[in-house]
């Protein structure tokens, strides 16, 4: 096999409670990426569309090549590939974007070794290239993009990775609103030490939504969809957090949270049924505040990153 095309899904870190611990994938929204395995060693960008021109070309750069030299230097390989990156993405949105494209990029090339890895084996891959993209090595959005579904980082030293049950019905709304925020300016206006009640309350959430998702006990889930350790701090830098969040739980979300580190907002509801309610609500409000919105409508992505289309030699 020569040439290749994998997808990877956007994904909703910290899912509220969960900070940098839990994630879940979305259906539809995702990069592509297309990789050409090449009789030259090296790694090249050959071609970004989607991404305004802002996105490095550099290998040394890009989380698609950051991401596959990690794999090469792992198996000791000195494969070259040429990579076309097509961002479905916002960057700087919240929604997974620098993550998608690591994972495409690994699913894409792993493949084309001949997969020498089992998916969830190219997760420590993924993480370099976020710690390359924003100075953190997290794994709640490369993870739920590589495996789908909802996902628990039980730990990182050594990565323990859980899959976790999605109810049926789990629905999500998506609101972005039209300006970026980088990850690791959202990670800056957070302190590094926690009270012990909130340590305690964040525990209980984590727990009460774990439980919730396991039990498809949508009561719970709402009850436990909220943040004493990020969002308190980063609402701040969000423009409407609070009017749009009472907006959303007055029309029937289970809850509203950050998306990762924002600015984009996540609802949770059971069922598709409120979604119009909230993109209007939203549309409104965001437009009283001079900003524009983007909403979009998705089930949860049970799949993860998958590779589209390839060519034999
Ligand atoms: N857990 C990370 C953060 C996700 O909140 O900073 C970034 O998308």
């Amino acid at each position: 096999m020569k040439r290749i095309k994998a997808f990877a899904p956007a994904t909703v870190a910290n899912v509220s409670c969960g900070f940098d611990i839990l994630g879940f994938a979305l259906d539809s929204l995702g990069d592509t990426v297309e990789l050409l395995a090449t009789e030259a060693p090296g790694l090249r960008v050959k071609s970004i569309t989607g991404d305004g021109g802002k996105l490095p070309l550099a290998a040394d750069q890009n989380t698609c090549t950051i991401a596959i030299q990690a794999m090469l230097d792992a198996m000791g390989s000195q494969q070259g590939f040429d990579v076309h990156l097509q961002k479905g993405l916002p960057l700087g949105s919240g929604m997974g974007s620098s993550a998608a494209s690591a994972v495409a990029a690994l699913v894409a090339a792993n493949e084309l070794m001949g997969n020498p890895f089992e998916k969830k084996d190219l997760l420590p891959f993924a993480i370099e290239a976020e710690r390359a993209a924003c100075g953190a090595a997290h794994a709640d959005n490369v993870a739920p993009s590589l495996l789908g579904g909802f996902v628990l980082i039980r730990d990182y030293h050594p990565l323990d990775v859980i899959k976790l049950s999605v109810p049926k019905g789990l629905c999500c709304t998506l609101l972005h609103p039209n300006y970026q925020l980088n990850t690791s300016d959202s990670r800056s206006v957070l302190r590094d030490r926690i009270p012990l009640k909130d340590a305690i309350t964040q525990s209980g959430n984590v727990a009460g939504l774990i439980a919730g998702l396991f039990l498809a006990d949508f009561g719970l889930i709402s009850r436990s969809l909220k943040d004493v350790i990020a969002e308190p701090y980063r609402a701040s830098l969000l423009p409407g957090f609070d009017r749009v969040k009472t907006a959303m739980m007055q029309h029937g979300a289970l809850g509203l949270g950050i998306s990762g580190s924002g600015p984009t907002l996540f609802v949770l509801s059971e069922g598709p049924e409120n979604h119009s309610k909230f993109e209007q609500e939203a549309k409104r409000i965001y437009a009283e505040l001079g900003l524009q919105v983007d909403v979009f409508f998705s089930t949860i992505n049970t799949r993860g990153g998958y590779s589209i289309d390839s060519e034999t030699e």
